[in-house]
């Protein structure tokens, strides 16, 4: 008997990734975050994902002052009044279109966006 083909993690994430979406829309309300786990690029992360109408984004959990998750619980993320995502460690807002540090300790700097896309009633990795 052969050992047979040995196939890669990174291959075996994509087929991973494509069979299940992150999050299911209607789990979702419009202007609400979620708090997923994903492989990105072969690394377990934890992920942020925002419902912007018909429009999802999503990004690293990972704080560009400090590298700290943004939400105070799993999933549990803070909303300002002006609509802005702020970091629960040090208060840094972000804004939810290109996830740039508008105030706080790490202004200028963005979240890193992952791309996902909205198909089947459902949010996917991926563009
Ligand atoms: S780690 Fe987010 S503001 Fe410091």
């Amino acid at each position: 008997m052969s050992e047979g083909v040995r196939t890669s993690l990174s291959i075996s994430h994509d087929v991973d990734r494509s069979a299940e979406p992150l999050v299911r829309l209607e789990r979702l309300p419009d202007g609400a975050f979620a708090e997923v786990e994903a492989v990105v690029d072969g690394d377990a992360e934890s992920l942020i994902v925002y419902r912007d109408g018909d429009h999802v984004r999503a990004w690293l959990n990972i704080c560009p002052h400090a590298g700290r998750r943004l939400d105070w619980a799993p999933g549990q993320f803070l909303k300002s009044k002006d609509g802005h995502l702020v970091c629960a460690a040090h208060g840094a807002s972000f804004e939810l279109t290109g996830g740039e540090c508008v105030a706080g300790p790490c202004r200028g700097e963005s979240l890193r966006a992952i791309g996902v896309t909205v198909r089947d009633g459902a949010v996917w990795l991926g563009d």
